[in-house]
């Protein structure tokens, strides 16, 4: 996986409020390609390991339980410089802090709830891409 591609999560909150398609339509207008995409239930020991990095973290069990909580969209994107590029159309963390315009400020709900996840390194692309693809998914 090279700097071209990211990695991202459209998450229960906005797949609930039926956000799906105008997200993947910020995406497809923000330039990015999709390389991957699938609709999946995650299992608890599937959301605490892709979670793993925030262990300590004290919202780390809600955090697992939210994402849990209904299915999701995962998926790959392909754009130049993908992670930087990726997390300036969605936002910051915490959608109180997230410009106008962006996917966060537009459908989040809170820093827990904020609609989309997007890989910050391109070694953690590539960590979350094979998670969840194998290589004969991804295009
Ligand atoms: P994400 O980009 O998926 O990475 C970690 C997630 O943890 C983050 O989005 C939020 O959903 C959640 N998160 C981050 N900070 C907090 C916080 N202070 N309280 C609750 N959840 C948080």
């Amino acid at each position: 996986m090279s700097g071209n591609h990211t990695f991202t999560i459209i998450k229960p909150c906005a797949v609930k409020s039926g956000y799906i398609g105008a997200i993947l339509a910020d995406i497809q207008k923000g330039g990015f390609e999709i390389s991957a995409m699938k609709y999946v239930q995650m299992t608890q020991a599937q959301a605490e390991a892709f979670y793993s990095v925030h262990k300590e973290r004290p919202f780390y069990g809600e955090l697992v339980q939210f994402m849990i909580s209904g299915p999701v969209v995962v998926a790959i994107l392909k754009h130049g410089n993908a992670v930087e590029e990726y997390r300036k159309l969605i936002g910051a963390t915490n959608p109180a802090q997230a410009a106008e315009g962006t996917i966060r400020k537009k459908y989040a709900k809170g820093v827990q709830e904020n609609a989309v996840h997007g890989s910050d390194s391109d070694e953690n692309a590539a960590v979350e891409s094979n998670f969840f693809f194998s290589q004969c998914e991804r295009f």
